[in-house]
């Protein structure tokens, strides 16, 4: 982790020190000065900050959602802390010119320079980066979901099991609303793939079996979830191009989580994940590079900041609308949470 030390004194420096804790921040910069023959008194150190801190673009007054702006794949090397679970919702390497219908209008498919495909190389070596880094913020007892299409699950499939993850399932999402294929010479696209993954081989991982019975019709839940596509409502606080259902992550978060457990995302986007995090009482920290998408997040999260909104976002997400019906007392619990919480 790097920090960022300011003593105060003649000298009015900052400096920066990478260091396992904010104390041996503050012992190497002592040993620094030491051999320029400059001793430095405990009142002489201002701060020693965690430098993440230039990173952090919000966090809610309730410190149940953090935002940090910046490329994961370094910022994740920036901290020390271990998730419940995490979702990656990475780019898929799917902009390359191609185009669709959307309202009977023909549009491009392009979602932005961080979505533009590379080499088979490339793609692999960015999967196998950021996943690896995940592993590290990962509970042993912990999960990971990612989800892709054909242009990159595979090669998320192949890091992770190269990694020393232990694939779960692969949950086929069926989009009960595609869009039509405009050029009728393929099969409609209208499936995403998400793997569910644990860290550990042999440390057993959270599923929440009665749940995903009793939220499908007291049957076992099956490995194809057939959701609509996002809904307008959703995006009423600005548009991300590749906004994912608030169904489909309350789904993911009841199943392998339990309240309060902490939630990693780490292309974050407009903060689907977070939001249905807080909707169902765990803590989110979300990281994306581009800020009108972080924008966006926190909107989200002020929106149902406001009781009435958040009464209203749980009556139209189905499980959490049917669980709210049929068990109220289920998401009647107190929020004290253990006090394990951000390093910022
Ligand atoms: C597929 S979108 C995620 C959408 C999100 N699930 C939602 O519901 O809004 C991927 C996001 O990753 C971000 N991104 C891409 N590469 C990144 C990186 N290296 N570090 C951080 N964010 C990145 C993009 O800006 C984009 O918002």
């Amino acid at each position: 982790m790097e920090y960022q030390v300011t003593i105060t004194e003649v000298l009015s420096r900052t400096e920066r020190v990478e260091a396992s804790s904010a104390v041996m921040a503050e012992k190497m910069v002592r040993l620094r000065y030491a051999k320029e023959d400059i001793v430095l008194d405990y009142s002489d150190f201002k701060s020693v900050d965690f430098h993440t801190a230039d990173s952090l673009f919000f966090k809610s007054d309730d410190q149940m959602f953090t935002l940090l702006h910046g490329d994961s794949t370094r910022l994740l090397n920036e901290f020390d802390f271990k998730f419940d679970m995490i979702f990656a919702d990475p780019p898929y390497f799917l902009s390359n010119g191609g185009i669709s219908i959307q309202s009977g209008r023909v549009v491009c498919v392009d979602k932005g320079d961080w979505d533009r495909g590379g080499t088979p190389e490339s793609i692999d070596a960015f999967n196998r980066k950021w996943i690896s880094l995940c592993r590290n913020k990962l509970k042993d007892n912990g999960t990971i979901w990612i989800s892709g299409t054909y242009h990159n699950i595979f090669s998320v499939a192949h890091s992770l099991t190269e990694l020393g993850f232990k694939i779960l399932n692969v949950i086929t999402w069926a989009k009960t609303n595609p869009p039509p294929n405009i050029s009728c010479r393929y099969f409609t696209y209208s499936t995403e793939f998400i793997i569910w993954a644990r860290k550990c081989e042999k440390v057993p991982h959270y599923y929440n079996y009665a749940l995903m019975k009793q939220v499908n019709e007291n049957k076992q839940m099956t490995d194809v979830w057939r959701l609509p596509a996002i809904a307008p409502w959703e995006k009423r606080c600005g548009k991300h191009p590749t906004q994912k259902p608030l169904a489909v992550l309350s789904r993911i978060i009841l199943a392998s989580t339990q309240p309060g457990a902490w939630i990693l995302d780490p292309f974050t986007g407009s903060s689907t994940t977070g939001i249905a995090a807080n909707l169902l009482g765990r803590r989110f920290l979300g990281i994306d590079k581009e800020e009108e998408y972080l924008q966006i997040s926190r909107a989200r999260k002020l929106e149902i900041e406001n009781l009435h909104t958040f009464d209203a976002c749980r009556k139209k997400v189905k499980d959490i609308a049917l669980l709210d019906k049929q068990s109220p007392s289920l998401f009647a619990h107190e929020e004290d949470f253990t006090p394990y919480d951000l390093p910022f």
